[in-house]
């Protein structure tokens, strides 16, 4: 790949020439034809495109329905089923002993499965669910680590048409019992322990923690896949072994064919302000998204060995994993473990144990990474080959050109492009990315829409900003994997997304966003809403706040802010009022630690904050509402510039920038 000076002091990165030629869209020609078919005929576009890429069982006759706006429909009348997409149809299509996954555990164990056998897999899961009384429109589940079963009972939920859900397996019971009670699911799918980094954590415990908690009635049954084979309780009557469930059932199970607007999946994430929202996922609009961004984006051919390292409990998981790799035929891996263990060197010890040619990853595992590669030779990318590599991702939050230009050099050895895909767990998949084949890179930028995506920055009023002028990312027009609604409240759905202010006619992300003078390339600036991004994953701050304030012994009142941090990209501050005088020292320190872990229990382990300050009081203003600019400023240690004359209590900053 040749980098050249642009005009501006930008990087610019060509697409490699043998890329260029090769790629599923080849040159910015191909791209902009693209986007100019997608302007000339919406509909046709996306038509054309799921026809080409799943399999309907009644083919659609409408595809968009915009009759109910905000509150899309697309291909309504067509009728499908995502698992067999994901399985049967590329068996029909000859690939049935192809290996769809290569799972590596924590330990370094590989355990290989054909088309075939992943079939054969899912099929004993439906059924089993199926004799439990488990039917279509059912919610389902899904607590447990990166495995094969995991993938499998994902597609056997698609299979019957249940909806399912899937629980980071990093979240508390009590955020455990908050999904399950939202969807009021019928089962839980989960597996004894989960193995990372060498220890063996729990899970089906917190399970039944999060069932004793209240208010999950209307699960039936656990069901467990044995991991680990700890010793685990099992409730007689609910309680039931996966391996029982499935033993006598046939390895073929009819599909349900559900309509393309039948629930695919919930998944939960969240917003700037109350308890975590379902998103509502389609199944066919969902479903082609997934498949045609793997395509164009990744570029993915028949003989690619793709390597997505998110989690299942996360959307990019679902879509990079479970549904767009498989949609397409791919072959890919599902890591269990963590990038550090045995060593910093995991991630290109598989890449060159597994010819990955295809990697996708987050910002944050690249820069601790760098930091461990930088202190020792044997973990750095260099001590490997990773020549199988042709194309590299990145995603969940900006990447930084430093680290950019490491991951360009170091794992892609100069060669391999980077695409940088912007997307949200309510877009169902890419919608701001290069695709490698055809568009020039800068680092830090990711580029422009995908084809057909109508991304724009506009001011308050929903007015385009010119180019070179930050404002609020949106998107014009409503497109086949767009979040359907938020479980259970559509109106929280109407007023996140669509609010009135841009009159309900965009698509607020909820980004900010700036595109390049020149080139019209869009940066993403960060959120302009009170949700942090920390190591990629999404938490509001006022999450994390009523956790805190729920430990009615200790606190009194708390706001949580973000701040730039290195590794993790944003880093969570709290600053806390306890209900009893202000500690300092080591009492401030132990105190900090039971608040953390209050919050570990709450929530999460990924919600624990950094940074805990007390004070005697927050910043306020007169009307008494927390001035969090300020406190923005006082966790980056940053001297106070803003005007403070509408602060009610002054001297509380020099106390709260102090206590650290
Ligand atoms: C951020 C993850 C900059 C953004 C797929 C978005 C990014 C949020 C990028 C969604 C990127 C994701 N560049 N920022 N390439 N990708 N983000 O729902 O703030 O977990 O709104 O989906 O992550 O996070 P979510």
């Amino acid at each position: 790949m040749s980098a050249t000076e642009g005009s501006t002091e930008l990087k610019i990165y060509q697409p490699p020439a043998a890329l260029a030629g090769s790629a599923h869209v080849s040159g910015m020609a191909a791209y902009e034809a693209m986007c100019q078919a997608a302007e000339a005929d919406y509909e046709g576009f996306w038509a054309g495109h799921a026809r080409e890429l799943l399999s309907w069982k009644t083919p659609f006759t409408k595809v968009l329905n915009e009759s109910e706006a905000p509150f899309f429909k697309w291909f309504e009348d067509g009728t499908l089923n995502a698992s067999y997409n994901c399985l049967d149809r590329n068996i029909e299509r000859g690939l049935g002993d192809k290996t769809a996954i290569i799972f590596e555990a924590d330990g370094g164990e590989v355990t290989k499965v054909t088309y075939k056998e992943l079939l054969a897999k899912t099929c004993q899961i439906a059924n089993g669910l199926k004799s439990l009384g488990i039917k279509k429109g059912d919610r389902v589940v899904i607590y447990i680590a990166m495995s094969i079963d995991g993938v499998a009972a994902m597609q056997a939920c698609a299979r019957i048409g249940a909806t399912h859900s899937v629980v980071f397996g990093g979240f508390s019971a009590q955020s455990l019992r908050d999904r399950i009670e939202d969807t009021g699911a019928v089962a839980v799918i989960t597996a004894d322990n989960q193995v990372r980094g060498g220890k063996q954590l729990p899970l089906k415990s917190i399970v039944d923690e999060a069932l004793a908690l209240g208010g999950c009635d209307s699960v039936k049954n656990v069901l467990v896949v044995k991991r680990s084979g700890a010793a685990i309780a099992m409730t007689a009557g609910r309680d039931l072994w996966m391996a029982d469930v499935v033993a006598s059932q046939p390895t073929s199970c009819e599909p349900e064919w559900v309509s393309a607007e039948h629930p695919l999946f919930l998944l939960y994430t969240s917003g700037s302000t109350g308890k975590p929202k379902g998103v509502q996922h389609s199944t066919g609009g969902y479903l082609l998204h997934a498949a045609l961004t793997t395509k164009l984006t990744f570029d993915l051919k028949a003989d690619d060995v793709f390597w997505c390292t998110a989690d299942i409990g996360w959307v990019t998981g679902h879509t990079y994993i479970t549904y767009g790799p498989l949609a397409l035929g791919g072959t890919e891996i599902v890591f269990e473990g963590v990038p550090t263990y045995p060593d910093a060197g995991r991630f290109w010890k598989m890449i060159q144990d597994h010819k990955v040619s295809i990697f996708y990853t987050a910002p944050t595992a690249i820069r601790s990474l760098i930091k461990a590669a930088e202190a020792n030779d044997a973990v750095h990318p260099k001590s490997y080959n990773l020549s199988s590599l042709r194309i590299l991702g990145s995603v969940g939050e900006p990447i930084n050109p430093a680290a950019w230009e490491w991951y360009h050099q170091h794992v892609g050895g100069g060669r391999c492009p980077i695409v940088d895909t912007f997307w949200q767990t309510e877009t169902g998949g890419h919608m701001i990315t290069p695709l490698p084949g055809a568009t020039p890179l800068v680092p830090g930028s990711c580029t422009l829409p995908f084809p057909g995506i109508q991304a724009a920055v506009v001011d308050e009023t929903g007015k385009d900003v010119p180019w070179g002028q930050g404002g609020i990312l949106v998107v014009k027009k409503p497109w086949p994997s767009m979040i359907r609604t938020i479980w259970g409240d559509p109106e929280r759905f109407k007023k996140s997304y669509y609010p009135e202010d841009f009159k309900g006619k965009y698509y607020l992300a909820g980004d900010g966003a700036i595109r390049d003078a020149k080139t019209g390339y869009f940066t993403i600036t960060g959120r302009i809403d009170d949700v942090l991004n920390v190591s990629g994953h999404r938490m509001g701050t006022m999450e994390i706040e009523s956790a805190l304030v729920s430990c009615t012994e200790l606190v009194a009142e708390a706001a949580v802010v973000g701040r730039p941090d290195d590794t993790t990209g944003e880093a969570i501050c709290a600053f806390v009022v306890l209900k009893r005088p202000r500690p300092t020292g080591d009492e401030a320190k132990a105190i900090a630690k039971q608040l953390r872990d209050w919050v570990g229990k709450e929530i999460g382990p990924i919600a624990k904050p950094k940074d805990i300050r007390f004070g005697d009081n927050l910043p306020k203003t007169r009307s008494g509402k927390i001035m969090r600019r300020l406190l923005r400023s006082l966790a980056k240690n940053e001297a106070i510039t803003q005007d403070t004359s509408t602060l009610e209590n002054p001297a509380i900053l020099e106390q709260l920038g102090d206590n650290h």
